[in-house]
């Protein structure tokens, strides 16, 4: 039997893999800018955290949760995203009361979601976010929007559309709400029948329909705007002027409406182009949170975050020709010249990784031939060769496989050599820069 992956997940490896860590590391480099600290919850929860926290009324919950009972017969769910199990965690932990406040937490990894796998859509995917709890304020949710849209500046976007809405404070979505369901009543024979229980569990969920036929009446529905407090309308205002003041362009999207249950007040998503015209959804989703760290059981403290597909970024970011330019080759690869050698070669090899070079020999005499392409194939900057002639003068041979340049170094001055070799050039003697970053093998694991 041929197995394959269960459908809608698929194995990260290779290029993928490298480019998955490296717009992990920018984006954890980002929220870590801005005073954010990583938080790992489990993968799986209670059921109950997701029914109660994302919402009885959100498609994720009624439909597409990796649920099922544990040996203990307990329902458990496979995240299908982070918000309710951080919200948990926090309370849980009782971190509102330990850590000062707002709590500043990063997370990443996957997240399950039983989808009809398409274009940028799978059922296991790789979410980066963040929460900001307990700062209640328009200008938290604006330096949440800015942060997002930081970090995907950082990784080299160029263009993005970011979309942006208010749902209103409970007062103003109850009115809302009202509105939408003597809308919707009307039309409601018309529709399909994920709307007839979306309308009786939440109206605001039809505004999220993608059914064509009912896209048509959603468009007539009554407007938010209409139905916002005051002090809604004035909170997304001075949102807004944040934004203004910042120079960051966004759209009013008065039909965003986001479709987990927890939000209230500042929604927003983040959009980018694709080289190719391909529609992969939204990079980004986020918004303002009231009510979710009461409803599970923890004090009266709003939040506000976001989180991102990483398999979305990295597709658009690759059609980009964004990602080209990240290494994964090794810098070094050593060659033992002669079985006699080998073990000085593996202790030289272990010494180079101990200066913080990377490097690979191959454990088994090998010829020159087959030496250096194997150093090809692991993308090698160098080659450092030893024979035993070599060793007697306390010398190696170090190779820069792309210009094909070797010079003799001094093992006993292995750090400097080294260091030397892979500092960028700046035409000084010394080959560095000023203001370069100090050479590896001076700073690190020495
Ligand atoms: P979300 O909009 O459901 O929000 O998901 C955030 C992002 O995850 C989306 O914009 C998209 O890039 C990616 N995503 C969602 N579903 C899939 C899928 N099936 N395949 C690939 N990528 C997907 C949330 O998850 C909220 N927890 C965000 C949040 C944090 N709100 C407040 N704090």
């Amino acid at each position: 039997m041929d197995y394959a992956p269960v459908k809608g997940t698929h194995d990260v490896y290779g290029k993928e893999a490298d480019e998955l860590r490296y717009i992990t590391s920018v984006l954890s480099a980002t929220a870590e800018l801005y005073a954010y600290k990583e938080i790992i919850p489990p993968v799986l929860e209670y059921t109950e955290v997701f029914s109660r926290g994302t919402g009885a009324s959100s498609d994720i919950v009624r439909k597409e949760m990796y649920t099922f009972s544990d040996k203990g017969d307990r329902s458990v769910t496979m995240r299908p995203e982070f918000t309710a199990g951080v919200v948990r965690a926090v309370v849980s932990n009782k971190l509102y009361a330990t850590e000062d406040l707002p709590l500043k937490l990063y997370y990443v990894g996957p997240a399950f979601r039983y989808e009809r796998p398409q274009l940028g859509r799978f059922r296991q995917f790789n979410q980066f976010g963040v929460e900001a709890i307990g700062l209640d304020s328009a200008k938290a949710d604006a330096e949440c929007v800015i942060m997002a849209m930081q970090g995907l500046y950082m990784l080299g976007f160029k263009k993005l559309s970011l979309k942006i809405n208010t749902i209103g404070d409970d007062a103003s979505r109850s009115a809302y709400r009202a509105a939408l369901t003597s809308y919707f009543a009307a039309h409601i024979d018309a529709m399909c029948e994920d709307c007839h229980e979306r309308l009786s569990l939440n109206p605001l969920r039809i505004l999220d329909c993608k059914v064509a036929k009912d896209q048509e009446i959603v468009k007539g529905a009554p407007k938010i705007k209409g139905y916002l407090s005051e002090a809604s309308d004035k909170r997304f205002y001075e949102t807004l002027s944040i934004l203004n003041d910042l120079g960051v362009d966004y759209e009013i999207d008065d039909s965003l409406v986001r479709g987990l249950d927890y939000y209230s007040e500042m929604v927003f998503e983040i959009h980018a182009a694709s080289a190719e015209g391909a529609d992969y959804g939204a990079i980004c989703g986020g918004g303002h949170y009231g009510g979710l760290v009461k409803e599970l059981g923890g004090p009266d403290l709003a939040g506000v975050g976001f989180a991102m597909g990483l398999e979305r970024i990295d597709a658009l970011l690759s059609e980009g020709h964004l990602l080209d330019k990240i290494a994964s080759g090794i810098d070094l690869y050593v060659m033992p010249v002669g079985a006699e050698v080998l073990e000085e070669a593996f202790k030289l090899t272990e010494q180079c990784r101990m200066l913080g070079y990377s490097c690979e020999t191959p454990l088994q005499a090998l010829k020159m031939g087959p030496m250096f392409k194997k150093a090809e194939k692991r993308g090698a900057r160098f080659a450092l060769i030893v024979g035993q002639d070599e060793l007697d003068k306390g010398v190696a041979q170090l190779k820069d496989l792309a210009a094909k340049a070797q010079k003799e170094i001094r093992l006993a001055d292995l750090a400097k050599e080294l260091d030397a070799a892979f500092a960028p050039y700046d035409g000084d003697e010394d080959g560095c820069a000023e203001g370069d970053p100090a050479p590896k093998g001076e700073t690190e694991k020495k």
